[in-house]
């Protein structure tokens, strides 16, 4: 081979590996073009040098010097291309990044044990055959009241019993107020729905209580109701009872106790026994002819029974919680548990 040929073979080369190290962008292409470059058995410095074994013997020690000065030139140009990224990873490093660390996993938050329960519970009466409705929370005295059968003097009515809004009226705007119970809703399903019925409704409700530990001015109720041909009183027992057994476990057993409520009759406080006490969870009853009338539906046509239970006296039973102030005090150390 002619020394010319020779020379410009280890001039591309050189041009060649200068262009890949310094174009590297991480550790793994560095070490990609030394294999290529200066590997020791078939890197392409290793197959140019094989051309000197058939230069002239005279071209021969200029040949041998290009050759060991390219040779250098790449080594430089691999350490200059090793140097710039440790350069790189010390400064991120410094900057209190490591990119090779694997990430901080984002901390999710979880839903209140109130909604959780608020789920569980449609879900459980959803497999009873009951649909989810809904109302507002500012609510008139018609729906709050009057549908229900709880007339203008009733004590339920007292401004002391509930949160009246002032509402900026000539006198003529109905007087609105923060619903005090979810029975509320079963009027505004009764208005606008023929029989059957078969619904529960989960909400929030105010009463100017003081807050301790089994009260607190805002709570969460469960509302059901269902409206149909024959409807009677073992219908809403066996409904409770799955219901109960379903959300407090299988060995729990309840109990009615008789009671007054203006939009049932005959009227029960509902009981469960659970690990050995008897406990209040709230209200239910046959709805009173009255509000079967008010809303439109012939009481001898259709019976119906309803029931009210506090939302949060089920969940608090469940997790042997004594004060329900805790679920409202926004202490994630209590949340978290949950
Ligand atoms: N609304 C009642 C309360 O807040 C609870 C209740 C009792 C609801 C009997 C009902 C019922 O639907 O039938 O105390």
């Amino acid at each position: 081979m002619a020394l010319t040929e020779f020379l410009s073979q280890l001039d591309e080369l050189a041009a060649a590996a200068q262009s890949a190290f310094s174009s590297a962008a991480d550790a793994a292409a560095v070490e990609a073009a030394r294999v290529e470059f200066l590997g020791a058995k078939s890197g392409r410095l290793k197959a140019v040098q094989k051309g000197l074994g058939s230069i002239p013997a005279a071209d021969k020690p200029a040949a041998g010097q290009r050759f060991n000065a390219v040779k250098q030139q790449i080594e430089a140009a691999l350490e200059a291309a090793q140097k710039r990224l440790a350069g790189t990873a010390t400064q991120a490093t410094a900057a209190g990044c490591d990119p090779t660390t694997p990430g901080t996993p984002l901390a999710l938050g979880h839903l209140h044990p109130i909604t959780q329960t608020i789920e569980e519970l449609k879900d459980i009466m959803g497999r009873l055959g009951f649909s989810v409705a809904e109302g507002p929370e500012v609510e008139d005295e018609w729906h709050n009241f009057e549908a229900l059968n709880i007339p203008a003097a009733h004590p339920a009515r007292d401004p002391l019993e509930n949160f009246y809004l002032t509402t900026a009226s000539s006198g003529t705007a109905p007087t609105m107020l923060l619903r005090s119970q979810t029975s509320t809703v079963q009027i505004r399903v009764m208005e606008h729905t023929k029989p059957p019925v078969r619904i529960i409704s989960l909400g929030r409700v105010y009463r100017p209580d003081t807050a301790d530990a089994t009260h607190y001015p805002m709570f969460h109720q469960i509302e059901g109701l269902l409206v149909d041909r024959q409807v009677t009183m073992a219908d809403l027992k066996s409904v409770l009872r799955l219901f109960a057994a379903s959300y407090l476990g299988h060995d729990v057993h309840i109990r009615f106790r008789p009671s007054f409520f203006p939009f049932t009759e005959p009227s029960v406080e509902v009981d469960m026994q659970w690990q050995d006490r008897w406990i209040e969870f709230g209200g239910a009853g046959m709805v009173d002819p009255h509000v079967l009338r008010a809303v439109g539906y012939d009481p001898d046509e259709v019976s119906g029974f309803a029931f009210g239970l506090g939302v949060e006296r089920l969940c608090a039973r469940r997790h042997h919680v004594t004060d329900i102030r805790e679920f409202y005090k926004k202490d994630v150390r209590f949340l978290h548990q949950f």
